[in-house]
C-alpha cells in the first residue's frame, strides 16, 4: 500500500505525538514514584533522628526508671544488686576458669594472672557457636554442653585439680536476682533463647549440676552478668573505669551503686560487710527499659511482636546487634511495599526475616565507595537481591535507612549513658568533673567504627564538650569473660 505525502505527515505527527505523550508518562511516573518515596525517606528522618531534647526526655525517663528500680519499686530496669562489693584491682594471682554464654556463642578460658599488678601470664579461649537446637532444648541440656565443653578443655589443656576444686567464674548474660554472689535466680530468657526449665531457677546450681555430672573438679565461684564481667574487665586495667556496657547481640548496662540507695539491700540482713565495701555492682537491665519518651516506631512495634520475648526488651530491639538488620530489613520493605523502591514487584528476598544481618547493615552504612559498590554487593550476596534491582539510587535509599536505624541505636545508648553518669555523680553538674572511663564489649561497639563515633557524638552533645572530654568510652575486647575469671580470683581471694 502506497501512503500520500500527506498521509506521511499526519502518522509522522501521531508517533512523534505518542512518544513524546510516552516519555511524559514515564517522567510523570518516576515523579509521582519519587515524591512518594521522598515522603516515606521524610517520615524516616522524623522518626528515627531524635532532637536534643527528646534525649534530654530519655535521660530523665531513664533515670527515674532506674531509681524506681533501686527503690524497689515497679520498674522497666530490673536494677540487680548483683552481690559484687569487690572488683578486681589488678592484684589478683592464680589461675582461673570461665565459662561464659549469652549471645550466639559460648565460652571457655583459662587465665593465668601474674604477680605483677594488671598482668595476664596466659590466656587460652575457646568460642563455641551455640548449636540451633540448643536454643530451644531443656535448660539442663544446655548447662551439660557447657559443662562438658569445660571439662574437656581442662583435660586438652591438662589443668585439673585433684584435690581442691578449681573455682570458676560464671558469665550468664541474662536477667537474675542474686541471693549471693554465686547464687541467683534467673527472672526471664531474652535474645534467641527459648529454654524450658530455666527461668525460676539458679542457674549457678544448675551449671554446678552439670559439672557433677561430668565429674568435672570446678565450683561455680561467681555468678556475673556480662555487663558486670565488663565492668570488672575494664576495672582490672584502668581504675577509672566507672560504667561497663554491653553491645552485642543484646545490649545492658552495670555500674557501682552506693548500698544505702539499694532499698533491696536495706531491707535484706546486714552482714557486716557494709563498711568495707560501700559499693556495689548494680546490673541495670537496660534492655528492657521502655518510657513515654521512648521512640518506639510502628517498624519498632512489628518487630517487637514477632520475637519470643514480645513485649519485653524494647530498648534492646531498638539498639542491639540481633535487631538492627532486621529493623532495618523491615523499613526498606515498607519502601519497596508503599514506594515501589526496587520497581513494581517487592523482590521476595525482602520479605525473609532476619535475612539483613546487623554486619551488612553496617557495611552499607559505612559504604565511602563514590558508586556505592558495597551496599550493591550487601544487597546482592547477604539478601539475595538480583544485581539489576541494586541501582545507586536504590542503594542510597537503603544506605540513607542503615544509618538512621544505627544512630537512632548509638543516640538512645547515648541518653541513657548521660542518665547514669547523671547518678554516679560523673556528668560534672554538681561536683568538678573527674576522669571516668566507659569500658564496652560486644560485637557491634567492636566491629563498627561509625557507630563508635555516633556514640562519642552524642555524648559530647549530651553532656557538653568539656565534661565528655574526660569520659573514655573505650572497648576492652572479651572483658566479660576475662572479667568473669578476675572476679572468681578476687571472690576466691577473698574467702580464702
Ligand atoms: C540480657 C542481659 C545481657 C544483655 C547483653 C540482654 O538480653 O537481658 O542480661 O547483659 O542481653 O548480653
Amino acid at each position: 500500500m502506497e501512503l500520500s505525502a500527506r498521509e506521511y505527515t499526519v502518522l509522522a505527527a501521531a508517533a512523534g505525538f505518542c512518544s513524546v505523550a510516552g516519555v511524559g508518562y514515564l517522567i510523570q511516573r518516576e515523579y509521582r514514584r519519587w515524591r512518594v518515596l521522598s515522603a516515606h525517606m521524610a517520615q524516616y528522618y522524623a522518626d528515627f533522628s531524635l532532637s536534643p531534647s527528646q534525649l534530654m526526655d530519655l535521660r530523665n525517663d531513664f533515670i527515674e526508671e532506674a531509681r524506681k528500680g533501686l527503690r524497689g519499686e515497679k520498674s522497666t530496669c530490673l536494677m540487680a544488686p548483683t552481690m559484687v562489693d569487690i572488683l578486681p584491682d589488678g592484684d589478683e594471682v592464680g589461675e582461673y576458669f570461665a565459662l561464659d554464654i549469652g549471645g550466639t556463642n559460648f565460652r571457655v578460658i583459662h587465665v593465668t594472672l601474674s604477680m605483677d599488678k594488671g598482668e595476664v601470664v596466659h590466656v587460652e579461649m575457646e568460642d563455641n557457636a551455640i548449636p540451633e537446637e540448643y536454643f530451644t532444648c531443656h535448660g539442663d541440656m544446655l548447662f551439660d554442653l557447657l559443662a562438658s565443653a569445660l571439662v574437656d578443655f581442662a583435660k586438652r589443656h591438662g589443668r585439673h585439680s585433684d584435690d581442691r576444686p578449681l573455682p570458676i567464674g560464671f558469665c550468664f548474660s541474662f536477667p537474675c536476682t542474686h541471693t549471693a554472689i554465686g547464687e541467683a535466680v534467673m527472672v526471664k530468657l531474652t535474645k534467641k533463647f527459648e529454654n524450658e526449665g530455666m527461668v525460676g531457677q539458679d542457674p549457678a546450681k544448675g551449671l554446678q549440676r552439670a559439672l557433677d555430672r561430668q565429674k568435672g573438679n570446678f565450683k561455680v565461684a561467681a555468678l556475673i552478668n556480662d555487663s558486670v564481667g565488663t565492668l570488672a574487665g575494664g576495672c582490672y586495667v584502668d581504675a577509672d573505669t566507672k560504667i561497663g556496657v554491653i553491645l552485642g547481640t543484646g545490649t545492658n548496662a552495670c555500674y557501682a551503686e552506693q548500698r544505702s540507695n539499694i532499698a533491696a539491700l536495706a531491707k535484706g540482713r546486714k552482714n557486716g560487710r557494709e563498711q568495707q565495701h560501700p559499693l556495689m555492682a548494680i546490673n541495670t537491665e537496660w534492655g528492657n527499659f521502655a518510657a513515654p519518651s521512648s521512640p518506639f516506631t510502628d517498624i519498632d512495634r512489628e518487630l517487637d511482636e514477632e520475637t519470643p520475648n514480645a513485649g519485653s526488651h524494647r530498648f534492646e530491639k531498638m539498639v542491639s546487634g540481633m535487631y538492627l538488620g532486621e529493623l532495618a530489613r523491615r523499613a526498606i520493605l515498607r519502601l519497596a511495599e508503599q514506594a515501589q523502591l526496587f520497581g513494581p514487584e517487592v523482590p521476595p528476598q525482602l520479605r525473609e526475616p532476619w535475612a539483613l544481618t546487623s554486619a551488612a547493615l553496617s557495611k552499607i552504612d559505612e559504604d565511602g565507595s563514590w558508586l556505592l559498590s558495597t551496599t550493591a554487593r550487601e544487597l546482592s550476596e547477604t539478601l539475595g537481591l538480583p544485581a539489576a534491582l541494586c541501582t545507586h539510587t536504590t542503594c542510597l535509599r537503603v544506605k540513607q535507612v542503615c544509618h538512621l536505624v544505627a544512630r537512632r541505636s548509638a543516640a538512645v545508648v547515648a541518653a541513657c549513658l548521660a542518665g547514669l553518669l547523671q547518678q554516679i555523680d560523673r556528668d560534672g553538674a554538681h561536683t568538678p568533673m573527674a576522669p571516668t572511663t566507659i569500658a564496652v564489649d560486644g560485637g557491634l561497639f567492636e566491629h563498627y567504627q561509625a557507630y563508635r563515633a555516633y556514640l562519642r557524638e552524642y555524648l559530647d552533645q549530651m553532656l557538653g564538650k568539656q565534661v565528655s572530654s574526660l569520659v573514655k568510652i573505650v572497648q576492652i575486647r572479651d572483658a566479660s569473660s576475662m572479667g568473669a575469671a578476675y572476679l572468681a580470683a578476687a571472690i576466691d581471694e577473698e574467702t580464702q
